[in-house]
């Protein structure tokens, strides 16, 4: 029986990819590194040090290891300041009604993403209220694909893995939910996401009831 729901932040509540880029590209620009958007799409769901890494490895660069926290804290404090132009606008299509329809049939809900500015993000969408429980780049140590961030988010709500459904847009974010035995929601194209156990291309379509429709007996 499904009772719960986890949403991975960005790519699916709202697309703070585009920022990610804009603070990683300034951060490049300043290194003299190459950094184009065909590598921005590998950093989907990687975490901030591991991003760094791969942007690193594109240009074979050699960094030290206190340098390279000093260039994670300084995308990061890019990345912060842009996130002052979001604004409860800026939900991706049918992710704030999907919220709200959560809320109205009585499910429970939380955040499971990567990001440490989750709450950040959350508060500049007005979108706090959504969320029974707020699961973020604080709450565990062992990034996707491993399970933890939706077994946190799970345990949290009091339901088991089989009780909630995941939705994700990233490749690894898919792999984590499945680790952890969850239903999962890939929002994307099929090379990315294929591999959820229901895709849609848009948030606009992944409503309650084409998720509903799909999972008919468990709920
Ligand atoms: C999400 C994004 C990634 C980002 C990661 C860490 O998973 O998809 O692009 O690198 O969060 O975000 P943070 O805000 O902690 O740097
Ligand atoms: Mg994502």
């Amino acid at each position: 029986m499904i009772k719960g729901f986890i949403f991975d932040l960005d790519g699916v509540i709202t697309d703070t990819a585009e920022l990610h880029f804009l603070a990683w590209k300034k951060l490049a620009d300043k290194m003299q590194w190459a950094f184009d958007r065909e590598v921005n799409e590998e950093l989907r769901g990687v975490s901030r040090m591991d991003s760094l890494q791969i942007i690193k490895n594109h240009n074979k660069a050699n960094v030290a290891h206190e340098k390279l926290m000093e260039l994670a804290a300084m995308k990061n404090d890019l990345y912060v300041e842009s996130l002052e132009t979001l604004t409860p606008n800026d939900y991706l299509s049918g992710a704030k009604e999907l919220l709200v329809h959560l809320r109205k049939e009585g499910f429970k809900v939380a955040l499971g993403s990567a990001s440490k500015n989750s709450s950040k993000v959350l508060r500049q969408l007005d979108a706090m209220k959504y969320f029974d429980v707020i699961g973020d780049g604080n709450s565990v140590s062992k990034s996707k694909p491993a399970p933890d961030i939706f077994l946190f988010g799970a345990k949290k709500l009091g339901l088991k893995p089989q009780e909630c459904v995941v939705y994700e847009d990233a490749e690894a974010g898919v792999d984590a939910a499945k680790a952890g035995g969850f239903y999962s929601v890939g929002i994307g194209p099929a090379e990315r996401v294929g591999h959820a156990d229901i895709r849609f291309n848009t948030m606009k379509e992944a409503t309650l009831f084409a998720v509903k429709s799909h999972f008919a007996d468990l709920f």
